[in-house]
């Protein structure tokens, strides 16, 4: 516990400038409280036992106002400034956590689930900071206080000092021991709230999928069951804590029913004045307030204690693919993509890449083809290193990947993924994403050749239309042409296409079809194909199964060839031979369409 605490107060401690002063408001407040208790004896022993000055009274009224005052100026300084210190906190955990996941690789999201993620930047850092903002200043203020209470009663007499020193390790004992209690179930908090986190945000996700399959009642009732888990961990920590306050109550009785047989004792003796018996249980009852919050403070200590963790253990956790500490800067390159017996697997034992080694010159199209599962996306996603090989190499004009910058090495390289994903701003934004200071003639341009121009004119706000989130306001085809159009605002050398013309009607794919053309001349393309014309566009195909490279050659070798690309192109290709003919001619709508159904039945 005090590990992670002490590794959380790195974020608190500064500036110091602030904490000094908090810390100096929280003793001024502590300070002047225990003054009060003093007064009071003061006013009862010499206001009542003498012949009292004449404005003895005003002036203990004027001083128990002025210490009041300044008691409470105290306590406006010290939330004021405790509250800046965890907002502060807050704010940075929340940043280097976002950072850092920003960092993180694929595979590392790959075992992460988004709604786990939002809960520890949102609810762990809040509790985080619920504890450095509240529960740290109650502690600290609770041990002056109680360090002061023990020092004015051993003024007052060291038979009350040693009552009060005899009930603190009762007290701590009781504390340490809630906590104990506590730590495990708040942990089960955190974690059904992030449970309740991820189902909330899988099933909003995802509610075009819910809705069409018509899985509404079941979602509902699964949401409800992780609440209920949620609800059922609280009211364990509840029970727990409710135990607290009755036994804290009891042992503050206790030792004040101490103190008042022995100070009762020593007042009838005339050992004591009566003014200190009374300032003595001033002081336990002052006492009495902070050490009622203990089991909320333990509550409060033991929850950011079980984030805190959480938070750790993603900021502790190092990307899968990282730089190198000298890696160097890719600047202008010829675009030569040459893979050597790379193998690659996803998790141990279950290789998905088998030693695959293929060379793409610069300015040559290179097109995968093979079954569902072959590996084709995950090759395309080794070469920008979203992953890093298992074994092999791949280097981009013979430097190899993993010697240069992340950032420098992304930039040469242009992707259109298989889904490809907008995000919930303008059409503007979309395609200049990341770049800034790109001309509206460089974004028109790109929109054109990616037969994107057109139909975004075609909305009210044209190129400031705000598509919604994931680009769901706009259809298939035309994400993807945005998509292109991103890519050709970026000018790569080298790019890679995955599956791009799949899922849209035929008029589109034609369209699409031309903006890849246009987008692939002069450049290194490794592009996804499951379209023949796509193939016949390619200086070589490498067909995939199961991970392997089986055969290498353009299409005309290739369909001359008894293998796995002659039957690809027999169930699968051969039929869009007529389409194209179709389409290289003046589209006919309805041909087109008939042509398209007939694909769809057979
Ligand atoms: N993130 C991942 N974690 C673990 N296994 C994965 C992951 N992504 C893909 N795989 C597995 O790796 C294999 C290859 O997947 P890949 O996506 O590369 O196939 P593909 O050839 O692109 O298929 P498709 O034509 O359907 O897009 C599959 O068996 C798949 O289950
Ligand atoms: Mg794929």
């Amino acid at each position: 516990m005090i590990r992670i605490l002490s590794r959380l107060s790195t974020f608190y401690l500064d500036p110091p400038i602030k904490l000094c002063l908090a810390l100096a408001c929280t003793l001024q407040a502590a300070v002047l409280g225990l003054a009060v208790p003093w007064i009071l004896k003061v006013v009862l022993d010499e206001g009542l036992n003498a012949q009292p000055h004449a404005h003895f009274f005003w002036l203990a009224g004027g001083l128990l106002l002025a210490v009041t005052l300044g008691r409470g100026l105290a306590i406006f300084g010290h939330q004021y400034l405790a509250s800046a210190l965890a907002y502060t906190m807050a704010y940075r955990l929340r940043n280097m956590l976002y950072d850092h996941i920003q960092h993180l690789s694929f595979a590392d999201h790959d075992q992460t689930r988004t709604g786990e993620l939002m809960s520890r930047t949102t609810a762990d850092v809040e509790a985080v900071r619920l504890f450095f903002h509240f529960g740290l200043p109650t502690i600290i203020n609770l041990l002056l206080t109680g360090a002061g209470t023990i020092v004015a009663m051993a003024w007052l007499d060291l038979r009350f000092a040693l009552v009060a020193l005899l009930s603190v390790p009762l007290f701590l004992g009781l504390a340490v021991g809630i906590a104990t209690l506590l730590r495990p179930l708040q942990s089960r908090v955190q974690a059904c709230t992030a449970e309740l986190s991820v189902a909330l945000q899988e099933s909003l996700a995802g509610i075009r999928v819910v809705k069409a399959f018509a899985r509404e009642p079941q979602q509902v009732a699964h949401v409800d069951r992780v609440a209920a888990t949620l609800y059922e961990a609280y009211l364990r920590v509840t029970h727990v804590q409710a135990l607290n306050l009755p036994l804290l109550t009891l042992l503050l009785s206790l030792a004040i029913a101490l103190t008042l047989y022995v100070g009762g004792q020593r007042v009838i003796d005339g050992a004591l004045p009566l003014g200190s018996l009374v300032a003595a249980t001033g002081y336990l009852a002052q006492l009495a307030q902070p050490l009622r919050r203990l089991s909320w403070l333990t509550g409060m200590a033991s929850r950011c204690h079980a984030s805190g963790a959480r938070l750790f253990e993603v900021l502790d956790t190092p990307p899968q693919v990282r730089e190198r500490s000298k890696a160097r800067e890719l600047n202008r390159v010829e675009g030569a993509v040459h893979l050597k017996h790379v193998s690659f697997h996803y998790t141990d034992g279950v290789p998905v890449l088998r030693d695959v080694s293929f060379r793409a010159e610069p300015g040559t199209v290179t097109a995968f083809l093979g079954s569902t599962g072959s590996g084709k996306t995950t090759l395309a996603q080794l070469i920008p290193r979203f992953y890093d090989v298992s074994s092999g190499c791949i280097t981009l004009d013979d430097v190899d990947i993993r010697e240069v910058s992340l950032a420098s090495l992304r930039r040469r390289i242009g992707l259109v993924m298989q889904d490809a994903l907008l995000f919930s701003t303008t059409i503007r934004d979309n395609i200049t994403y990341g770049l800034g200071g790109v001309s509206c003639e460089a974004i028109t341009a790109a929109a054109k050749a990616a037969r994107a121009h057109d139909f975004i004119l075609q909305f009210p706000d044209g190129y400031d239309t705000w598509v919604g989130e994931r680009g769901v306001t706009l259809s298939g085809g035309q994400r993807q042409r945005i998509a292109i159009a991103r890519a050709f605002v970026r000018d790569p050398r080298v790019l890679i296409l995955d599956d791009a013309t799949s899922s849209v009607d035929m008029e589109t794919e034609w369209l699409i079809q031309q903006a890849l053309t246009e987008l692939m001349a002069g450049r290194t393309t490794l592009i996804i194909a499951q379209r023949l014309r796509t193939l016949k566009l390619a200086d070589t195909i490498l067909v995939l199964e199961q991970g392997r490279i089986v055969q290498r050659g353009t299409h005309r070798e290739l369909v001359e060839r008894p293998g796995l690309y002659r039957r690809i192109y027999d169930l699968q290709l051969r039929d869009q031979d007529e389409a194209d003919i179709t389409l290289h001619r003046p589209l006919n709508p309805e041909l087109a369409a008939s042509l398209a159904d007939r694909k769809v039945s057979s």
